[in-house]
């Protein structure tokens, strides 16, 4: 159903003013629940990349890639041990079939790097995604030698299966593609982008609850509002996440 509605979205036409690519991004995930895609990929602004072609998503079902008659995904781990772990067959064959000459093929698994701005401005520019999600006790490990270039973790944490963490990375990588954002400039100075995590924001009404918006916001004077905003973004980096690259507002992209 996915690939439908992006095949009806792809005769649409891009916003040609914002793009820089000249053709959709490509994304296919190899997962044993499709059906969990669904919702995040059918709302907001991920839908509307997908309707107006930038972004072609398609979601596959590893038991289609099996040739038994209970389409087999999975087998007890050589060894022993608790659980079942998917099995490299399909997983090579769906692998073969879809990745072509550029997909970049990355294995969502707990024991990868840690997924990161950095990393997904990377893969922003990529012209084609592999992502593999796995379930059960994991993969068979001749999948990470043979098949896989990244393998990527959200975090520390163990989930039941790779659905959510394509998720993550699908939207986190979405948003970063010329043209997806409503305003290019709002994924360039927020969280992240410079190595310091955003400045704290207010909107209408200027006193609320007795709570007042900084004067400096309301000044109009706009190099002492930025000279507020690195200060105080530098501030809350600093206390929540030292670990940070602490680079300076305007640096560039750091972490
Ligand atoms: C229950 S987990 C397997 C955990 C594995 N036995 C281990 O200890 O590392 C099943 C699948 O969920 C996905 N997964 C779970 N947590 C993840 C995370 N933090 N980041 C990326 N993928 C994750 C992976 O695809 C993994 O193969």
């Amino acid at each position: 159903m996915l690939r439908r509605q992006c095949d009806a979205g792809d005769t649409l036409l891009p916003r040609l003013r914002l793009l820089s690519r000249t053709t959709a991004m490509r994304i296919d995930v190899l997962t044993l629940f499709p059906a969990m895609f669904a919702g995040p990929l059918d709302e907001s602004i991920i839908q509307r990349a997908r309707a107006e072609g930038l972004l072609d998503v398609a979601i596959h079902n590893l038991r289609d890639y099996t040739h038994d008659r209970h389409r087999t995904v999975d087998d007890k781990p050589f060894g022993g041990g608790p659980g079942m772990l998917l099995k490299p067959e399909p997983i090579f064959e769906a692998v073969e079939t879809l990745a072509g000459d550029r997909a970049r093929v990355i294995l969502l698994t707990p024991a990868g790097r840690t997924f990161r701005q950095a990393l997904a401005r990377e893969l922003a520019r990529e012209a084609h995604l592999l992502l593999i999600c796995g379930s059960y006790e994991g993969v068979d490990e001749r999948v990470r030698q043979a098949l896989v270039d990244d393998e990527l973790s959200i975090g520390d944490y163990v989930l039941t299966n790779g659905a959510l963490p394509a998720m993550v990375v699908i939207d986190a990588v979405a948003r970063l593609l010329p043209g997806v954002l409503g305003d290019d400039e709002s994924s360039r100075d927020e969280s992240f982008s410079h190595g310091l995590l955003e400045y704290p924001q207010y909107t209408r009404p200027a006193e609320f609850r007795g709570m007042k918006v900084p004067e400096v916001l309301l000044s109009g004077n706009h190099a002492e509002t930025e000279k507020w905003r690195r200060e105080e973004a530098t501030k809350k980096t600093k206390e929540r996440r030292p670990d940070l690259a602490g680079g300076k507002w305007g640096d560039g992209v750091v972490g």
